[in-house]
């Protein structure tokens, strides 16, 4: 299956890139979630949780079938001049397959996760929050994941630290060839006889 992982600048933000070299203006949402829906079968769009982020997406993502969820941070980025912090994200999530019930730990909708510090690019996501999209996603290991807008390159290390998880545990005696007829009748030194 096919993942896009997109993090774009959120709408109104653009202007907080303007010094990077992929700074291109307004991201056009529309257009974005189209693509999404075109050349993906799942997908995950980071957004912000002000008034018109959400009144501009909630019509483009209703038609899609795609879910809100939360992404709520303990600790976020205080501003003196802002008497009720910003801090949660909407996060919407288009599955790429379903889910599967698991006796192992009950999906939830919202994370609770601090913001990364000193990553040197306002919303760069902590990996704990791309592991959790990829859960809500319901990626597989061996799934594609394109991430969008990378940034600092965090999405796709995440993702690499998440397929990393189903590696079995390497075999505790690699260096060993295999047992056969010939060395199993070898006596070992010292062993008994
Ligand atoms: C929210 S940041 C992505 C953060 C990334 N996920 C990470 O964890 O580091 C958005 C990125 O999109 C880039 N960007 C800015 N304007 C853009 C535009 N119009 N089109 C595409 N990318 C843009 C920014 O420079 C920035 O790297």
């Amino acid at each position: 299956m096919k993942i896009a992982y997109a993090d774009p600048p959120y709408i109104g933000c653009a202007h907080l890139y303007r010094d990077r070299p992929d700074y291109a203006g307004e991201v056009d949402h529309a257009a974005l979630i189209a693509r999404l829906e075109r050349d993906y079968d799942g997908w995950i769009l980071h957004a912000a949780a002000t008034p018109r982020s959400i009144a501009v997406l909630a019509p483009l993502v209703e038609p899609t079938g795609a879910r809100w969820m939360a992404w709520v941070k303990g600790f976020a980025a205080f501003k003196r001049n802002v008497p009720v912090a910003w801090a949660w994200e909407p996060v919407i999530v288009k599955p790429a397959r379903k889910p599967v019930v698991s006796k192992r730990l009950v999906l939830r909708d919202w994370l609770q996760e601090s913001i990364t510090l000193r990553r040197g690019l306002t919303g760069a996501k902590p990996e704990a929050v791309c592991h959790w999209c990829f859960e809500m996603v319901a990626a597989r290991a061996e799934d594609t994941l394109d991430d969008l807008f990378p940034g600092t390159g965090a999405v796709t290390a995440a993702w690499h630290s998440w397929q990393r998880k189903f590696t079995l545990p390497e075999d505790p005696f690699p260096a060993l060839p295999p047992l056969d007829g010939a060395r199993r009748g070898r006596s070992r030194p010292g062993g008994p006889s």
